[in-house]
């Protein structure tokens, strides 16, 4: 046996969880151990921090984890860490614990945190967890696969019934600020039309489409309305409603059911790649990046790039959506 490394890393999640946090976790861990470094699991994410919520993890404590949901570290969104004492208590804690280096798991916002955190002289990591898949420097977040399934699984259902009553459904996907679920659930899920904050609409223009698709002899619409969009879906509901566009509206808000569930092979593989790769790049010495998915590879990314950019819809996709909707 190689001697200890005289290394502790500490690993945590924080802000909205995403189906792969655990696989990611699992990696982190048991790479660092095989590095023969200490694993100090930070709970609750920068408020566990900020409370030295601290646990020493071993091999057998992330065992299982690979297929489950959910975070087993817990998250929070912390409106302390966002303060200046809040940070400075969180790394008050981080040398207290002798913590030598950071593995931070999230979205934009984690990731924001890093950089702080990183700017403050402390060596930190980021790994892009997020259904939302809006952080810049990665082509996919981890999380975001998983997501696109269950949105899938989720509309080819409504689509049997849609047809079976001839009726139009407006379902609503999840994204902060970014219409990224909902242009590629157009495309994969076959619908008429997608409703993204990139391309603001009308009511009319929804009423157009879903007519056209009625004369077209479509049996049914599916209309995929992001969170983020310019139209609240409830309001689109009502509207049209109230118009004569041949079929009769119906809501489905997916809402939390997409950050939920065991992760796909491609979020296990992403976790797994990305997580490893983050604790090598950490013993070689990096802080304040990010790895990301560039083509096949994991990248390295300045977390400052990262922050500084926000990755929105790819609108070519969008114009496949309405293309392919014939
Ligand atoms: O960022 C992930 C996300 O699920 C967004 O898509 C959504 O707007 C938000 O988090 C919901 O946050 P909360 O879980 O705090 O309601």
């Amino acid at each position: 046996m190689n001697a200890k490394r005289d290394f502790t890393l500490g690993v945590l999640t924080s802000g909205g969880d995403a189906p792969g946090m655990n696989a990611t976790i699992r990696a982190v861990v048991r790479t660092a151990l095989a590095n023969k470094v200490e694993v100090l699991g930070i709970q609750n994410g920068y408020e566990g921090l900020i409370n030295g919520e601290f646990q020493f993890w071993g091999a057998r404590d992330v065992g299982g984890a690979l297929r489950r949901g959910g975070t087993i570290l817990q998250t929070r969104r912390s409106k302390r860490f966002m303060e200046p004492r809040g940070q400075r208590d969180a790394i008050r804690r981080i040398n207290e614990a002798g913590i030598n280096g950071l593995v931070v798991i999230g979205g934009d916002g984690t990731l924001s945190g890093a950089h702080v955190l990183a700017q403050q002289g402390i060596q930190v990591v980021g790994i892009p967890a997020s259904i939302d898949n809006d952080v810049w420097g990665t082509n996919m977040s981890i999380g975001v696969d998983t997501a696109l399934n269950t949105i899938m699984r989720a509309v080819d259902n409504l689509r049997d019934t849609a047809s079976s009553h001839n009726r139009v459904f407006l379902v609503e996907t999840m994204g902060r600020g970014s219409g990224y679920l909902a242009v590629l659930a157009g495309i994969i899920c076959g619908a008429e039309m997608v409703l993204c904050p990139e391309v603001p609409t009308t009511v009319e223009k929804v009423a157009e489409a879903i007519e056209d698709a009625y004369r077209r002899g479509k049996t049914h619409a599916i209309i995929i309305v992001a969170e983020a969009a310019n139209i609240h879906t409830t309001d689109l509901a009502h509207a049209l409603d109230e118009m004569d566009v041949g079929f009769k509206t119906r809501v489905t808000i997916l809402g939390h059911i997409q950050r939920g569930g065991s992760p796909t092979a491609f979020d296990r593989l992403l976790a797994a790649r990305m997580g490893v790769k983050a604790v090598q790049v950490l013993l070689e010495g990096q802080t304040d990046v990010m790895v990301g998915l560039q083509g096949r590879e994991i990248a390295i990314v300045p977390l400052k790039e990262v922050i500084s950019h926000k990755r929105s819809a790819n609108l070519e996709y969008y114009e496949m959506v309405h293309m392919l909707a014939q």
